[in-house]
């Protein structure tokens, strides 16, 4: 009778784990994305692996550095809410002919992810991590 007890209280125990850990990771994120976007109709480089877990859980970067929904200048988008695609807003392929930088980066997918991911990785250079700046070290040929 005592074991039945203990064996229905650990069978109870389990089934409200994944519970848990569903409640504790809203975020559903990818451990690591091949970067494939529709927007290039073919891709010239290689495709580019980016390890999102390393970069949120090693390099200690919150999920705003990269992710946001921008209001009246801010960002208004936090951690639980949901994520689009960074090409559903900067929808333009690749900027071409003379603008400011900041519309580069606004209308166009190709100027916005440069930014982003090389636009932080030579800062972080700088400081002497070991953040990849060169095509081939994320263009990398398989
Ligand atoms: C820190 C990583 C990183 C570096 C460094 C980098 N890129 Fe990219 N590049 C990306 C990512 C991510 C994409 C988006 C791919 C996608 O979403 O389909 C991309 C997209 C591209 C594309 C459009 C897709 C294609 O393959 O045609 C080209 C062209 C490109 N990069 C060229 C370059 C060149 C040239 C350099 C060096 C001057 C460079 N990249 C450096 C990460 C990088
Ligand atoms: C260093 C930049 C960076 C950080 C930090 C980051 N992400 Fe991401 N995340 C990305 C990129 C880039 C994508 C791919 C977006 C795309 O395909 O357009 C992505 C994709 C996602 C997706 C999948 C979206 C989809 O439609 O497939 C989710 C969910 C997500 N991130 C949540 C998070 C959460 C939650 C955090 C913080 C715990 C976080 N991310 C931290 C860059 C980052
Ligand atoms: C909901 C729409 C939306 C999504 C999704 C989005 N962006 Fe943006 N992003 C914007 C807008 C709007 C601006 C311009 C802000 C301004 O000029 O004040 C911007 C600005 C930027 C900037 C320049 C400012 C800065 O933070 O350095 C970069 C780089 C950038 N986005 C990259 C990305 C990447 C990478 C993704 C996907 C992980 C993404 N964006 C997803 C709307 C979006
Ligand atoms: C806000 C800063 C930041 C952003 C944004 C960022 N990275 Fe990184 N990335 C880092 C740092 C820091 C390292 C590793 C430094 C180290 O090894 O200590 C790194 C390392 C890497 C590496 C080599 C090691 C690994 O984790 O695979 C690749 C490839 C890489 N990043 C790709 C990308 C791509 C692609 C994007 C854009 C989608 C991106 N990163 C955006 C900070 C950033």
């Amino acid at each position: 009778m005592k074991r039945q007890l203990v064996m229905m209280f650990l069978a109870a125990l389990l089934a409200t784990v994944p519970a848990l850990a569903e409640v504790c990771t809203p975020e559903k994120a990818p451990e690591s994305i091949t970067m494939n976007h529709a927007v290039f109709k073919t891709h010239k480089k290689p495709l580019v692996t980016f390890n999102h877990k390393k970069h949120h859980e090693d390099y200690h970067l919150a999920c705003t550095v990269c992710h946001h929904v921008i209001k009246d200048g801010k960002n208004i988008w936090k951690q639980g809410d949901p994520v689009k695609k960074c090409t559903e807003c900067h929808q333009g392929t690749k900027a071409k002919g003379k603008m400011p930088k900041a519309e580069k980066i606004k209308g166009y997918y190709y100027n916005a992810i440069h930014e982003n991911c090389v636009g932080c990785h030579k800062a972080e250079k700088k400081k002497g991590k070991k953040a990849p700046t060169a095509c081939k070290d994320c263009h990398q040929k398989k």
